[in-house]
Order: C-alpha cells, then structure tokens, then sequence
C-alpha cells in the first residue's frame, strides 16, 4: 500500500456555491476560503508534507466577470501582506507558478518579495498556482526547448522526457502524489498536465470553505489504500516488498 504522500496537490473549488448556499455574494465565500488556505497549510506544516501546490488562479478564470476578477487579485494581494510573515516564520518556502505576465506589477512585486523572503527555508515546499494552466505550462516549455534548438545549443534528437520535465514551472519537484480536488467535479480543469501523469486522485463533495483536517485526513487515508502500481502488476509490487 501507498506510504504517506510527500507531494498534495490541490484544486480549492466551491466557493461560489457555498457561498450562495448561504444567501451571501460570491466574494463571502473567496473570503472564507482563505482561512480555510491557512488552516490547511498550517495541518501540512505539521504533518512534515513536503510539497503542497495550490491551484488559485488558472488561466481560464480570466474569463470570469471582471468584477470577480479584480475582488480575487485584491484578495491574493492582501493574502500576502498579511500571511507571508507566517508562513516566513512557520519555515515555509513560498513559490509561484504561472504566467506572471498576466497579473499586475504590484501582485507581482509582492509575490517576487515573498518568494526571496522565504527562498532558504528548509520546511513545507509551498507552490501557489496564479494565471496557472497546464497547457500553458507545456506551451512555455516547448517555447524554451525551440529556442534553444533554433540557437545550436540543444539538438532536437536530444529532446527527451527529462529535458521537457525541466522546463516546467515544477522543474525539479516530484510529481504530486496525491491530488485532492473539492467541490463534487471530477475532473482535472487543465492543472498540472503534465505532473499528473500517475497521481492519485481524489475528489470530495465538501466545498472549499468547509474543507478540514478531518476531510484532509480522509484523503490521506484514501491515499494509504491505493496501490500505486506506475504500470507494473500487483506481483511485481510485492516481490520487491518481500526482498
Ligand atoms: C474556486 O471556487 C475558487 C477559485 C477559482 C479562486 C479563488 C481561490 C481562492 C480565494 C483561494 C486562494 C488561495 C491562495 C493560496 C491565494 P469557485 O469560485 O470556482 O466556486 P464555484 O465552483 O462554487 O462557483
């Protein structure tokens, strides 16, 4: 069976609806996810997670009425004035992945400033996905891997699983183990493409905002259950636990 997972992914949905399931604006539930952001990072702090990537933004939540779009970056703006400190403390090691191009120069000041604040700690791995999508991920990789066949210093014979895996915004970060989407859709909403390829997944009705670490340790012991076989058959597995 799985040991415990060393990388979680997760994929926050259900916002808007538990938010409306209360007769309160969209906005009300953004805001109370962020506690439950927190709540989860601090349960994965505790739990000696080694990697934990939040999907926050993906490219497509662009296409969201522009009202929403604004109350989100104002929200993640004051996310990190008020939580970098702890984190800083707690520490973790904060990163972005996504197109920073996308979002505005002061958000992108602020997450550059918490990224050179927390860059030697040595605990949780912190990876926040903003204007983030998989295909996007792949599309940047393939851009850099051409532009070095275009300049003489990669052969394209040359272009193997690992030099694509390096060009990632995860580059250098085992792939998640565990991925844990709320909010009732199964489905992967074109996360992390690539770095999916063999993990477990694991969906929960519970929305967001009332996601906790009774419904975090229900995907961990989901998870303890799972056979990770990456292709090979049950009979492999256990000849090689026997040894
Ligand atoms: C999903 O609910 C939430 C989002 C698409 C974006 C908002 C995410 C946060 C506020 C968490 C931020 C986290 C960090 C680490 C900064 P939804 O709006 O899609 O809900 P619905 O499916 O019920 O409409």
């Amino acid at each position: 069976m799985a040991d415990s997972p060393q990388h979680v992914a997760i994929i926050m949905d259900g916002n808007g609806r538990w938010a409306r399931s209360r007769g309160l604006p969209r906005a009300a539930g953004h805001r109370s996810s962020m506690k439950v952001v927190r709540k989860i990072v601090e349960e994965c702090v505790q739990r000696k997670l080694g990697y934990l990537t939040l999907f926050a933004f993906s490219s497509e939540n662009w296409r969201r009425p522009p009202d929403e779009v604004g109350m989100l970056m104002n929200l993640f703006l004051d996310a990190l004035d008020r939580e970098v400190a702890d984190l800083h403390r707690n520490q973790v090691r904060l990163s972005f992945i996504g197109d920073r191009d996308l979002l505005g120069a002061e958000l992108a000041r602020r997450m550059h400033n918490a990224e050179q604040l927390t860059a030697g700690n040595s605990g949780l791995r912190l990876f926040v996905a903003m204007a983030y999508g998989g295909r996007w991920d792949l599309t940047q990789a393939c851009r850099s891997l051409a532009a070095d066949v275009a300049s003489g210093t990669l052969a394209a014979a040359d272009i193997d699983e690992t030099r694509v895996a390096e060009r990632l915004a995860l580059a250098g970060v085992p792939d998640p183990d565990l991925l844990i989407r709320t909010g009732g859709e199964r489905r992967i909403s074109n996360f992390l493409l690539w770095n999916l390829a063999y993990t477990e997944l694991y969906f929960t009705d519970a929305l967001w905002p009332e996601f906790s670490a009774a419904h975090l340790d229900e995907a961990f012991e989901s998870f303890a259950r799972r056979e990770r076989r990456f292709g090979k058959i049950s009979e492999q597995l256990a000849a090689k636990a026997d040894a």
